[in-house]
Protein backbone atom coordinates (compact mmCIF):
# COMPACT_ATOMS: atom_id res chain seq x y z
CA UNK A 1 0.00 0.00 0.00
CA UNK A 2 0.92 3.82 -0.59
CA UNK A 3 -0.61 6.60 1.13
CA UNK A 4 -0.35 9.51 -1.19
CA UNK A 5 -1.47 11.78 1.75
CA UNK A 6 -2.46 11.60 5.52
CA UNK A 7 -4.21 13.10 7.96
CA UNK A 8 -3.07 13.34 11.57
CA UNK A 9 -5.39 14.73 14.39
CA UNK A 10 -6.99 17.18 12.61
CA UNK A 11 -9.23 19.83 14.45
CA UNK A 12 -11.21 21.79 12.99
CA UNK A 13 -13.02 24.79 15.85
CA UNK A 14 -15.33 27.23 15.08
CA UNK A 15 -16.17 30.34 17.20
CA UNK A 16 -19.36 30.73 17.75
CA UNK A 17 -19.93 34.78 18.78
CA UNK A 18 -22.77 36.49 20.23
CA UNK A 19 -24.05 40.22 19.21
CA UNK A 20 -21.16 42.03 21.00
CA UNK A 21 -18.65 39.79 18.94
CA UNK A 22 -17.74 37.54 22.11
CA UNK A 23 -17.04 33.93 21.61
CA UNK A 24 -19.39 32.22 23.26
CA UNK A 25 -19.33 28.78 22.15
CA UNK A 26 -16.98 26.24 19.91
CA UNK A 27 -18.07 24.19 16.60
CA UNK A 28 -16.12 21.09 16.89
CA UNK A 29 -16.56 20.48 12.76
CA UNK A 30 -13.65 18.76 12.95
CA UNK A 31 -12.59 17.21 16.16
CA UNK A 32 -9.34 14.52 16.29
CA UNK A 33 -9.48 13.15 12.38
CA UNK A 34 -6.69 10.75 11.72
CA UNK A 35 -6.75 9.23 7.98
CA UNK A 36 -4.22 7.23 5.36
CA UNK A 37 -5.15 7.97 1.84
CA UNK A 38 -4.10 4.70 -0.31
CA UNK A 39 -2.76 6.43 -3.86
CA UNK A 40 -4.89 5.30 -7.10
CA UNK A 41 -7.78 4.08 -4.95
CA UNK A 42 -10.80 5.55 -3.59
CA UNK A 43 -11.41 6.36 -0.18
CA UNK A 44 -15.03 7.37 0.99
CA UNK A 45 -16.34 9.55 3.42
CA UNK A 46 -19.75 9.15 4.52
CA UNK A 47 -21.52 10.89 7.08
CA UNK A 48 -25.05 12.53 8.11
CA UNK A 49 -25.41 16.29 7.18
CA UNK A 50 -23.23 18.30 9.44
CA UNK A 51 -20.95 15.84 10.85
CA UNK A 52 -17.84 17.44 9.06
CA UNK A 53 -17.74 16.15 5.69
CA UNK A 54 -17.09 19.91 3.91
CA UNK A 55 -15.02 21.02 6.45
CA UNK A 56 -12.51 18.09 6.27
CA UNK A 57 -12.47 18.51 2.67
CA UNK A 58 -11.78 22.22 2.67
CA UNK A 59 -9.02 21.69 5.42
CA UNK A 60 -7.64 19.20 3.03
CA UNK A 61 -7.46 21.76 0.56
CA UNK A 62 -6.60 24.54 2.79
CA UNK A 63 -9.47 26.38 2.06
CA UNK A 64 -9.89 26.72 5.99
CA UNK A 65 -6.88 27.02 8.34
CA UNK A 66 -7.55 23.52 10.78
CA UNK A 67 -7.43 24.61 14.48
CA UNK A 68 -4.32 22.04 15.12
CA UNK A 69 -3.28 18.69 13.37
CA UNK A 70 -1.51 17.79 10.46
CA UNK A 71 -1.97 16.84 6.71
CA UNK A 72 1.26 14.66 5.88
CA UNK A 73 2.01 14.90 1.81
CA UNK A 74 3.40 12.46 -0.10
CA UNK A 75 6.34 12.96 -2.57
CA UNK A 76 3.81 11.89 -5.28
CA UNK A 77 2.75 15.48 -4.47
CA UNK A 78 5.19 17.62 -3.19
CA UNK A 79 7.51 16.65 -5.50
CA UNK A 80 11.44 16.06 -4.00
CA UNK A 81 12.09 20.22 -4.29
CA UNK A 82 9.50 21.32 -1.06
CA UNK A 83 11.33 22.25 1.95
CA UNK A 84 8.45 20.42 3.99
CA UNK A 85 5.91 17.66 3.17
CA UNK A 86 2.94 19.15 5.63
CA UNK A 87 0.13 21.08 4.22
CA UNK A 88 0.27 23.54 7.42
CA UNK A 89 3.86 24.41 6.50
CA UNK A 90 3.45 25.35 2.47
CA UNK A 91 4.74 28.87 1.27
CA UNK A 92 2.96 30.62 -0.95
CA UNK A 93 4.54 29.12 -4.28
CA UNK A 94 4.80 25.11 -2.95
CA UNK A 95 0.85 25.31 -2.27
CA UNK A 96 0.15 27.02 -5.77
CA UNK A 97 2.32 23.82 -7.01
CA UNK A 98 -0.05 21.44 -4.36
CA UNK A 99 -3.31 23.08 -5.86
CA UNK A 100 -2.22 22.03 -9.11
CA UNK A 101 -2.35 18.12 -7.93
CA UNK A 102 -5.45 18.10 -6.16
CA UNK A 103 -9.03 18.53 -7.90
CA UNK A 104 -12.30 19.25 -6.53
CA UNK A 105 -15.76 18.61 -7.73
CA UNK A 106 -18.59 19.95 -5.66
CA UNK A 107 -22.41 18.85 -5.26
CA UNK A 108 -23.90 21.80 -7.72
CA UNK A 109 -22.54 21.69 -10.66
CA UNK A 110 -24.32 24.84 -11.59
CA UNK A 111 -23.04 26.59 -8.57
CA UNK A 112 -19.70 25.89 -9.79
CA UNK A 113 -19.87 27.32 -13.18
CA UNK A 114 -19.95 30.66 -14.19
CA UNK A 115 -23.03 31.35 -15.92
CA UNK A 116 -21.44 34.15 -18.03
CA UNK A 117 -19.00 32.40 -19.06
CA UNK A 118 -18.43 29.79 -22.07
CA UNK A 119 -17.35 26.00 -21.92
CA UNK A 120 -14.15 27.02 -23.73
CA UNK A 121 -13.17 29.41 -21.08
CA UNK A 122 -14.42 27.76 -17.92
CA UNK A 123 -12.24 24.78 -18.68
CA UNK A 124 -9.20 26.63 -19.90
CA UNK A 125 -9.53 28.90 -16.71
CA UNK A 126 -6.93 26.97 -14.80
CA UNK A 127 -4.80 26.29 -17.20
CA UNK A 128 -4.70 30.24 -17.99
CA UNK A 129 -4.20 31.01 -14.28
CA UNK A 130 -1.39 28.31 -13.96
CA UNK A 131 -0.20 30.33 -17.03
CA UNK A 132 0.26 26.43 -19.08
CA UNK A 133 -1.47 28.58 -22.28
CA UNK A 134 0.52 26.07 -25.11
CA UNK A 135 -1.76 24.25 -27.55
CA UNK A 136 -4.31 25.40 -25.39
CA UNK A 137 -7.23 24.73 -27.78
CA UNK A 138 -6.81 21.23 -28.27
CA UNK A 139 -6.05 19.90 -24.74
CA UNK A 140 -9.13 22.04 -23.87
CA UNK A 141 -11.32 19.85 -26.71
CA UNK A 142 -9.64 16.65 -25.34
CA UNK A 143 -10.69 17.52 -22.11
CA UNK A 144 -14.16 17.80 -23.26
CA UNK A 145 -13.89 14.44 -25.11
CA UNK A 146 -12.49 12.49 -22.19
CA UNK A 147 -15.78 13.35 -20.10
CA UNK A 148 -18.10 13.03 -23.18
CA UNK A 149 -18.45 16.13 -24.46
CA UNK A 150 -17.05 17.39 -27.92
CA UNK A 151 -15.24 20.49 -29.84
CA UNK A 152 -19.42 21.28 -30.72
CA UNK A 153 -19.72 22.17 -26.85
CA UNK A 154 -16.93 25.00 -27.08
CA UNK A 155 -19.15 27.74 -27.14
CA UNK A 156 -22.01 27.26 -25.37
CA UNK A 157 -23.00 28.72 -21.76
CA UNK A 158 -23.44 26.14 -18.81
CA UNK A 159 -27.12 26.61 -18.81
CA UNK A 160 -27.62 24.92 -22.09
CA UNK A 161 -26.12 22.00 -20.49
CA UNK A 162 -28.46 19.32 -18.58
CA UNK A 163 -27.51 18.44 -14.74
CA UNK A 164 -25.10 15.42 -15.79
CA UNK A 165 -23.35 17.54 -18.56
CA UNK A 166 -23.10 20.12 -16.43
CA UNK A 167 -20.95 17.93 -13.65
CA UNK A 168 -18.82 16.42 -16.77
CA UNK A 169 -17.77 20.07 -17.45
CA UNK A 170 -16.94 20.67 -13.65
CA UNK A 171 -14.86 17.19 -13.74
CA UNK A 172 -13.10 18.13 -17.44
CA UNK A 173 -11.97 21.47 -15.42
CA UNK A 174 -11.06 19.67 -12.48
CA UNK A 175 -8.58 17.35 -14.48
CA UNK A 176 -7.37 20.19 -16.21
CA UNK A 177 -4.06 20.37 -14.66
CA UNK A 178 -3.41 16.74 -14.41
CA UNK A 179 -4.07 16.51 -11.00
CA UNK A 180 -3.13 13.24 -8.02
CA UNK A 181 -6.32 13.61 -6.29
CA UNK A 182 -9.77 14.59 -7.29
CA UNK A 183 -11.71 15.57 -4.30
CA UNK A 184 -15.71 14.54 -4.52
CA UNK A 185 -17.80 16.45 -2.43
CA UNK A 186 -21.50 14.43 -3.07
CA UNK A 187 -20.77 14.84 -6.93
CA UNK A 188 -23.78 13.04 -7.43
CA UNK A 189 -26.41 14.05 -4.91
CA UNK A 190 -28.16 16.67 -6.98
CA UNK A 191 -28.12 14.53 -10.07
CA UNK A 192 -31.47 12.09 -11.06
CA UNK A 193 -30.71 8.44 -10.15
CA UNK A 194 -30.28 7.20 -13.81
CA UNK A 195 -27.66 9.96 -14.77
CA UNK A 196 -26.20 9.52 -11.44
CA UNK A 197 -24.70 5.85 -12.62
CA UNK A 198 -23.34 7.24 -15.80
CA UNK A 199 -21.13 9.94 -14.09
CA UNK A 200 -20.40 7.41 -11.25
CA UNK A 201 -19.14 5.29 -14.68
CA UNK A 202 -17.51 8.40 -16.03
CA UNK A 203 -15.42 8.58 -12.75
CA UNK A 204 -14.96 5.26 -12.61
CA UNK A 205 -12.77 5.27 -16.27
CA UNK A 206 -11.09 8.07 -15.20
CA UNK A 207 -9.43 7.01 -12.58
CA UNK A 208 -8.54 3.89 -14.22
CA UNK A 209 -6.91 6.06 -17.64
CA UNK A 210 -5.14 8.55 -15.37
CA UNK A 211 -4.45 6.41 -12.23
CA UNK A 212 -6.07 8.88 -10.29
CA UNK A 213 -6.60 9.16 -6.20
CA UNK A 214 -10.23 10.01 -5.12
CA UNK A 215 -11.64 11.19 -2.18
CA UNK A 216 -15.42 10.16 -2.04
CA UNK A 217 -17.83 12.09 0.64
CA UNK A 218 -21.13 11.08 0.40
CA UNK A 219 -24.48 10.13 2.64
CA UNK A 220 -25.63 7.70 0.12
CA UNK A 221 -24.10 4.37 1.05
CA UNK A 222 -25.33 2.41 -1.61
CA UNK A 223 -22.84 5.25 -4.16
CA UNK A 224 -20.19 4.63 -1.44
CA UNK A 225 -20.61 0.86 -1.78
CA UNK A 226 -20.06 0.99 -5.58
CA UNK A 227 -17.79 3.37 -5.95
CA UNK A 228 -15.44 2.67 -2.52
CA UNK A 229 -12.57 0.86 -1.68
CA UNK A 230 -12.00 2.02 1.47
CA UNK A 231 -14.13 3.96 3.72
CA UNK A 232 -14.42 5.93 7.32
CA UNK A 233 -17.74 6.91 9.25
CA UNK A 234 -18.04 10.08 10.18
CA UNK A 235 -20.14 11.01 13.22
CA UNK A 236 -20.13 14.48 15.37
CA UNK A 237 -16.37 15.12 13.76
CA UNK A 238 -14.97 12.09 14.28
CA UNK A 239 -14.71 8.82 12.53
CA UNK A 240 -16.25 6.28 14.32
CA UNK A 241 -15.21 3.57 12.56
CA UNK A 242 -12.89 3.06 9.50
CA UNK A 243 -12.62 0.04 7.46
CA UNK A 244 -12.42 -1.71 3.53
CA UNK A 245 -15.39 -1.38 2.02
CA UNK A 246 -16.45 -5.13 2.00
CA UNK A 247 -15.51 -5.70 5.56
CA UNK A 248 -17.63 -2.52 6.92
CA UNK A 249 -20.38 -3.44 4.82
CA UNK A 250 -20.19 -7.00 5.90
CA UNK A 251 -19.64 -6.81 9.41
CA UNK A 252 -20.12 -2.98 10.79
CA UNK A 253 -19.22 -2.71 13.85
CA UNK A 254 -20.19 0.50 15.60
CA UNK A 255 -24.42 1.39 16.89
CA UNK A 256 -24.54 4.06 14.07
CA UNK A 257 -22.49 2.56 11.08
CA UNK A 258 -25.21 -0.43 11.92
CA UNK A 259 -27.70 2.55 11.72
CA UNK A 260 -27.23 3.59 8.65
CA UNK A 261 -26.52 0.47 7.16
CA UNK A 262 -29.96 -0.45 7.43
CA UNK A 263 -31.16 2.88 6.44
CA UNK A 264 -30.64 2.13 3.14
CA UNK A 265 -33.45 1.26 0.72
CA UNK A 266 -33.35 -3.07 0.38
CA UNK A 267 -35.81 -5.30 -1.22
CA UNK A 268 -34.83 -7.61 1.55
CA UNK A 269 -38.08 -7.37 3.26
CA UNK A 270 -36.27 -9.48 6.56
CA UNK A 271 -33.55 -7.20 6.28
CA UNK A 272 -32.72 -6.07 9.97
CA UNK A 273 -34.42 -2.21 10.83
CA UNK A 274 -32.02 0.19 13.05
CA UNK A 275 -34.20 3.45 13.46
CA UNK A 276 -31.99 6.43 14.58
CA UNK A 277 -33.90 8.76 17.27
CA UNK A 278 -33.66 12.20 18.18
CA UNK A 279 -32.14 14.98 15.86
CA UNK A 280 -28.38 15.53 15.04
CA UNK A 281 -26.33 16.42 18.90
CA UNK A 282 -25.07 19.58 18.24
CA UNK A 283 -21.15 19.53 17.87
CA UNK A 284 -21.06 23.26 19.78
CA UNK A 285 -19.51 23.37 23.47
CA UNK A 286 -20.48 26.28 25.24
CA UNK A 287 -17.43 28.15 26.70
CA UNK A 288 -19.25 28.96 29.65
CA UNK A 289 -21.34 25.92 30.77
CA UNK A 290 -24.11 26.42 32.42
CA UNK A 291 -25.48 27.45 29.26
CA UNK A 292 -24.61 24.01 28.21
CA UNK A 293 -27.82 22.63 26.85
CA UNK A 294 -27.20 18.53 27.23
CA UNK A 295 -27.44 17.06 23.70
CA UNK A 296 -27.71 13.39 24.94
CA UNK A 297 -30.86 14.08 26.64
CA UNK A 298 -33.85 12.50 24.92
CA UNK A 299 -36.83 14.54 24.64
CA UNK A 300 -40.30 12.92 25.98
CA UNK A 301 -41.04 12.12 22.14
CA UNK A 302 -38.70 10.64 21.71
CA UNK A 303 -38.89 8.39 24.59
CA UNK A 304 -42.26 7.27 23.34
CA UNK A 305 -41.39 6.30 19.93
CA UNK A 306 -39.02 3.94 21.92
CA UNK A 307 -42.05 2.54 23.54
CA UNK A 308 -44.04 2.29 20.24
CA UNK A 309 -41.33 0.29 18.84
CA UNK A 310 -40.46 -2.21 21.22
CA UNK A 311 -41.78 -5.15 20.82
CA UNK A 312 -41.85 -5.01 16.66
CA UNK A 313 -38.54 -6.34 16.10
CA UNK A 314 -37.11 -2.95 15.14
CA UNK A 315 -33.63 -2.04 17.43
CA UNK A 316 -33.24 1.68 18.02
CA UNK A 317 -30.31 3.77 18.96
CA UNK A 318 -30.50 7.38 20.21
CA UNK A 319 -28.22 9.48 18.92
CA UNK A 320 -25.88 10.69 21.50
CA UNK A 321 -22.85 13.14 21.51
CA UNK A 322 -19.54 12.19 21.71
CA UNK A 323 -18.20 13.44 25.51
CA UNK A 324 -17.19 9.97 26.62
CA UNK A 325 -15.44 8.64 23.15
CA UNK A 326 -14.62 5.30 23.36
CA UNK A 327 -10.91 5.01 21.28
CA UNK A 328 -10.20 3.33 17.66
CA UNK A 329 -9.97 -0.04 18.28
CA UNK A 330 -9.21 -2.88 16.18
CA UNK A 331 -11.51 -5.45 14.68
CA UNK A 332 -9.48 -7.00 12.44
CA UNK A 333 -6.16 -6.38 10.05
CA UNK A 334 -7.50 -2.81 8.41
CA UNK A 335 -10.37 -2.27 10.41
CA UNK A 336 -10.94 -0.32 13.37
CA UNK A 337 -14.00 1.36 15.37
CA UNK A 338 -15.21 2.97 18.28
CA UNK A 339 -16.63 0.69 20.49
CA UNK A 340 -15.96 -0.84 23.87
N1 LIG B 1 -17.61 28.60 8.55
C1 LIG B 1 -18.27 28.01 9.56
N2 LIG B 1 -18.56 28.68 10.70
C2 LIG B 1 -19.19 28.08 11.73
N3 LIG B 1 -19.61 26.80 11.72
C3 LIG B 1 -19.36 26.07 10.61
C4 LIG B 1 -18.69 26.63 9.47
N4 LIG B 1 -18.60 25.67 8.49
C5 LIG B 1 -19.18 24.56 9.02
N5 LIG B 1 -19.64 24.80 10.28
C6 LIG B 1 -20.31 23.84 11.17
O1 LIG B 1 -19.50 22.70 11.27
C7 LIG B 1 -20.27 21.51 11.29
C8 LIG B 1 -19.85 20.59 10.14
O2 LIG B 1 -20.27 21.16 8.90
P1 LIG B 1 -19.93 20.54 7.47
O3 LIG B 1 -18.48 20.27 7.44
O4 LIG B 1 -20.49 21.44 6.44
O5 LIG B 1 -20.73 19.17 7.53
P2 LIG B 1 -21.23 18.20 6.34
O6 LIG B 1 -20.50 18.56 5.09
O7 LIG B 1 -20.91 16.83 6.84
O8 LIG B 1 -22.70 18.42 6.22
C9 LIG B 1 -21.72 21.95 11.21
O9 LIG B 1 -22.24 22.00 12.53
C10 LIG B 1 -21.62 23.32 10.60
O10 LIG B 1 -22.71 24.12 11.01
MG1 LIG C 1 -21.24 18.94 3.14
Amino acid sequence: MKTILSVKNLKKYFSVKNSWGNDVALVKALDGVDLEIESGKTFGIVGESGCGKTTLMRTLLRLVEPTSGSVVLSEEIVGEQGSSNKLEELSSEELRKFRRKIGVVFQDPMGALNPRMIIKDIVSEPLVIHGKTDRIREKVIELLENVGLSEEHLYRYPHEFSGGQRQRIVIARALALDPKILVLDEPTSALDVSVQAQILNLLNDLQKKYDLTYIFISHDLSVIEYMCDRLAVMYLGRVVEEADTDALFSNPQHPYTKALLSATPSFDKNKEKIMILGDVPSPITYLDESKAKLATEMTEQEKLEIKAIEGKGIDYIVRSSLNDVPPLIQISDRHYARVR
